[in-house]
């Protein structure tokens, strides 16, 4: 069901995100994410849906914190920061979607792991 509503929502944003990126001609920046944009909250909750599927866990999307797309070629890589409930308690997770789009293949989780507070992994997750 929220595969479903991906694929449909992420397909526009895609083709957008590509017209402004070849107008542009920037290959290898980074573009940062409007998080409040329906389509950026897809992407969120698909890393989300595919992190439970692929490790069975029941975490729980809220929102999608910040992060950018950056283009390589005719792949966009996605890195998001997600805010997800895990049982009792709320969590951050750095996770990376990519996307080839010239063939349209379909959106793929690479990596996907909590930000954990207090270490150095918070500070990859940059959340200050
Ligand atoms: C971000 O997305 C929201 C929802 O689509 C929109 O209302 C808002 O204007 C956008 N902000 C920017 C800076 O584009
Ligand atoms: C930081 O947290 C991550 C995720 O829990 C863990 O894998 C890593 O070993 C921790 N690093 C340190 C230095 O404690």
């Amino acid at each position: 069901m929220v595969i479903k509503l991906n694929s449909i929502i992420v397909t526009p944003l895609v083709v957008v995100v590509i017209i402004l990126l070849h107008v542009s001609a920037a290959q290898g920046g980074s573009y940062p994410l409007n998080i409040t944009n329906p389509v950026v909250i897809a992407l969120g909750q698909f890393a989300v849906a595919e992190h439970n599927k692929a490790a069975k866990t029941k975490l729980e999307f809220r929102e999608v914190i910040k992060r950018y797309v950056r283009p390589r070629y005719s792949i966009l890589y996605y890195e998001l920061i997600v805010y997800a409930k895990d049982d009792d308690s709320l969590h951050y997770y750095l996770t990376y979607l990519q996307r080839e789009i010239i063939w349209s293949k379909p959106l793929v989780l690479t990596s996907f792991e909590e930000c954990d507070s207090g270490n150095e992994s918070n500070v990859r997750c940059n959340l200050n």
